[in-house]
Parts: structure tokens; sequence; C-alpha cells
């Protein structure tokens, strides 16, 4: 089916910028650092380097370090995986730096080099799993590597571990985006697991026994009846995406975390214990033990979550150009689904979102449909990266802790003017302070002081110890009167047999041997 472009000519829509994220960083287009000027207009005349061709797609902060994956998805991608330094002058838009150098990153360099990463994951042993999918293309897809999995030393830039997924892990059709990471009693008691949103399939991994497996399951697969998408005004069909987005619970009572799931064609969520995951006699025999959790309700496709300590679920409502939010205290269905935030410019294609160990909310957006569906418009901003803390992010929504879970915290610490604000203003409607049900939350807060109260609390330094510069930046939000739209529609490129990183059609498979 032929996609089409939607006209919005002669509807007035209400877009917004962020509330609460503050964009941080923003391209036009992304560009890397290189040593000299001379090896950069090298790379640029050779074409080792074309700025237009990388797309970001994900992101992961560790201390001084803002990770960004870039895929090669099409020729003059330098690295795959970069980061920005956090505790450098503040740049709004900064050039990519390879990690863990250009060297590290060779293109079909399958033994010490990384070519195509999509999501990457730091966890608390100072570690980054990186999983090298080895593929270069989109269009025309080849393998030049096989599925490996790398694990960096974050204090030493380091790959500690390099396992080939076997072949039994991967079908002719695998196509793997998502890595969630399940820690147990210690760092050596680590689990990662894959999604494989083309073959779907789950494929777990031990650390400590330096070995993986794969599960099937039919709820990997997609929702055949929400496989049509519009985003940023171009309509098509993403209808062969199964599970996508992962994340693993806090541990739970039985001392396991839960693994939530969804397919990117769908808008159910879905569980499975990490018990199950964690034992390889069960990738048989457990079609019960993976749970129906809930439905997000309409416009609930998404690609990424996350889920912090306190059991908040955090994902994007690629759809709603929002971030999407969810306590795991409550049912899941619609009701209890909040919107932490939303813009429809700057938050067209919420591509990935994290939180850090300070509890910093990360969200990036590429206007990623526009790129694969269309083309991008370079004199216009088509990347983004913001940040907030997550307890300001889920103000004001369902999500927000409990009031006896509110109270209990206040014991321990008092709470903070910007929760005692935003309670009293969504309960009185930015009138007044008084008479609201939260009178001891009000009762930190100083009345008189409500919008310098706000914009005071969002100047609040938001990386601690590492980005004095990053700290001192404000964000101005910027009011838009119109939802943006992809202005430069061309015909498209996809029909309903392409999936969405690639397209099956051509997909030729090489079976690698280590
Ligand atoms: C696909 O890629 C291969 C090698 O990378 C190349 O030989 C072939 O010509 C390409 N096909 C198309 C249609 O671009
Ligand atoms: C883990 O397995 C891989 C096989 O993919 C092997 O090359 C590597 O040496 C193993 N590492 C350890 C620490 O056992």
């Amino acid at each position: 089916m032929a996609a089409k472009f939607l006209v919005f000519c002669g509807l007035v829509s209400l877009a917004s910028a962020t509330i609460k994220l503050q964009e941080i960083f923003s391209w036009n287009v992304v560009d890397w650092n290189y040593p000299d000027q001379f090896s950069k207009q090298q790379a640029l005349r050779t074409g080792a380097l074309i700025p237009e061709n990388a797309l970001p797609v994900g992101i992961e902060r560790w201390r001084n370090k803002l990770f960004v994956s870039v895929p090669r998805w099409r020729s003059g991608i330098p690295a795959t995986l970069n980061y920005i330094p956090l505790d450098a002058p503040y740049e709004p838009s900064p050039k990519l730096t390879p990690y863990p150098s250009f060297e590290g990153n060779e293109l079909g360099n399958c033994q010490t080099g990384l070519t195509t990463v999509y999501r990457v994951k730091a966890d608390q042993c100072d570690r980054l799993w990186v999983l090298d999918v080895g593929t270069y293309g989109y269009d025309n897809v080849t393998n030049v590597c096989p599925y490996t999995l790398n694990v960096f030393d974050l204090n030493t830039d380091q790959i500690i571990r390099k396992y080939v997924l076997r072949p039994e892990d991967i079908v002719s059709t695998t196509f793997i985006a998502n890595i969630a990471l399940d820690i147990g009693t210690s760092c050596e008691d680590t689990f990662a697991y894959f999604s494989d949103e083309l073959g779907y399939g789950l494929i777990a991994y031990s650390w400590e026994q330096n070995k993986s497996w794969r599960f099937s399951h039919s709820y990997f697969m997609p929702d055949p009846l929400v496989g049509d998408f519009n985003i940023a005004g171009l309509n098509f069909q993403w209808g062969a995406e199964g599970i996508f987005g992962i994340t693993a619970s806090p541990i739970g009572a039985d001392g396991y975390r839960t693994l939530y799931f969804s397919p990117l064609s769908s808008h159910t969520e879905f569980s499975v214990s990490t018990r199950i995951l964690r034992d390889e006699t069960k990738v048989k025999g457990s079609y019960k033990d993976f749970s129906v959790v809930g439905v997000r309700g309409p416009d609930g496709h998404t690609t990424a979550k996350v889920m912090d300590d306190s059991g908040v679920q955090l994902f994007n409502l690629i759809d709603q150009n929002a971030v999407g939010c969810w306590r795991s205290s409550l049912p899941y269905k619609p009701q209890n689904i909040g919107i932490a935030d939303k813009d429809d410019v700057g938050l067209v294609f919420p591509v990935d979102v994290k939180i850090d160990d300070e509890k910093n909310v990360w969200v990036m957006s590429d206007r990623m449909a526009v790129f694969l569906e269309a083309e991008l418009d370079y004199s216009d901003i088509n990347f983004r990266v913001y940040t907030a803390p997550l307890d300001t992010l889920i103000q004001g929504t369902v999500c927000e802790a409990p009031l006896p879970v509110l109270q209990a915290q206040q014991i321990l610490k008092p709470l903070q003017p910007i929760k005692a604000l935003s309670r009293a203003k969504l309960y009185n409607h930015g009138l007044g302070v008084t008479a609201t049900p939260f009178s001891e939350a009000v009762a930190v807060y100083t009345p008189g002081s409500t919008k310098s109260g706000l914009t005071g609390s969002y100047r609040q330094p938001i990386i601690k110890n590492t980005a004095p510069k990053v700290q001192n930046y404000i964000y101005i939000p910027k009011q838009t009167s119109s939802a943006y739209t992809s202005g430069q529609f061309t015909r498209p490129k996809s029909t309903n047999k392409n999936p969405w990183w690639n397209k099956a059609t051509n997909y030729n498979y090489e079976v690698f041997e280590p």
C-alpha cells in the first residue's frame, strides 16, 4: 500500500514545547570530532564521513559520558559507537567522539571493530553492554560481521568480554536492536537479554556461564490489527515488527526481576520472570510463564522502555511524540498510562529513553520516520537530546508516587518545592495554593513564588558533579503553534513488507563461523 501524505492545511494543531524535559543538545546534522582538520577534510573528501547519512538512534549516560549510537545504514558513518563528554565546555550541538576510538569502530573488522550498534546499556558495575549486529546498509543490508556482544570496562575503555551469538540463537530474519540487563546478587551474576524483532525471539546471555540461549513465544509477534502508523504527517505500515522494547523491573520478593516487553506493532505489554529466562532448561515448556500485563490503548506503539528502582516505567510513544509512564504498582490499562511529556515538534520520534544512576531521564528524538520514509530537511533541527529528573518528569501524572509514599519520603527529607508546586497547581488550576488536598506538601511551598519557584526549580542542576557547563544551561521553552510534519515528502521507499530498520525482502543472511 502506498504511503500517503496527510495534509494538515487548515488545521491548527495544538503543539507545545516540552514542559518538563529540557532540551540540552540539538543538531540539524550530526558531525564528528577528528584529531585534526586535515584528517577531517580527508574523511569528507573520500566519503568516509557523510554527515547527512547519520541518524543517531540510541543514548546512554554514564558519569561524564553521554553515549550516542549511529547505525551504519548508509555510507559515511565513521563510528557507530560514540560519546559526548558532559564535562567539556558546553556546546549546544557537540560533535560526536568515537568510543573507544575510530579504530575500535572499523566497519567490517569483526575482531577489534564495531560495525553497527543500536541501543547500548551501562550498568552499576561500570560496564557498557554493546551488541554489534554486524550489518551494513539499510535498503541493501549485508552482514559483514556476526552478532557479537561486546562488554567494555568503562574505567579502562577496554573490551572485557566478546561473545558471538550461537547460530541457534538467530534465525534468517533476526534483527536485534534492544538490550536489557538483569544484575542479580553480584556483578558476576548478570544476564543480558536481547529482543529479536523480526525473528520473534528473546535471547538470554549469562555473563557467568558465557553462554546464551533463545526463547520463542507467540507474545513476541506483532498484532496484525495495529500495523498502521501515522508519524510526522507520514502514513506507513510497520506490520511485521515484533518484540522490541524490553526492560527489567527491580528485584522482586522472590529474588527475581520481571522482564517487560512489547512488540513494536502492538499496544500490549507482556512480561516474564527472569527466573524463567535465566534457566536454559525453560527454553522448552515455559509457554504459560509468559503473561499479558495490559494494554496502553490507541496510539500506543513503543520501541524503548526503561524501569527505575522504584518501579516506574518510562517508554517512548512514537505516534504521540511523547514519553509515557506507568507505575508498576497500578494495573496496566489506559487510565494508568501517563504522558510524562510531549512535543509535536521536538519529540517527533522519541527514539530512546534512559534513566541514569542519579535518576535523571535522558530522551533522544530523531525524526526517524522521516529519515526512513521520506527525507530529512537539514536546514531544520532534526535530532535532540532532552533531560529531566525522573521525579520532575512524572509529577502531575498518574505515575507520581501515591501520597502515603510521598509522606513517608517527607519523614526522611523535606519535599522539594517543585513537588509542592506541582501538586498545588494540579489541584488548584494554578489559582492558588491553599485548600489543596495535599496540605502536607504545600506546607513546604512558599506561597507567592509560584512563577519563580517553577522556573527556579527547572534551573536546578541536573547533572551532579560532572557537568558544570551543562548545569548552567537554562532552557527557555520555545512555543510553537503548529505540529511538525514532513515537508520534504518524497515518494516513500517503504511498503508494508518492509520491516522497520531494515528490509527483510532484501535480507541476505549468512551464517558466520566464529
Ligand atoms: C548490494 O550490496 C552489494 C555489496 O555490498 C553490492 O555488490 C550490490 O551491488 C548492492 N546491490 C544494490 C542493489 O545496491
Ligand atoms: C566467551 O565465549 C566466547 C565465544 O563467543 C569466547 O571467544 C570467549 O573467550 C569466552 N570468554 C570467556 C571469558 O570465557
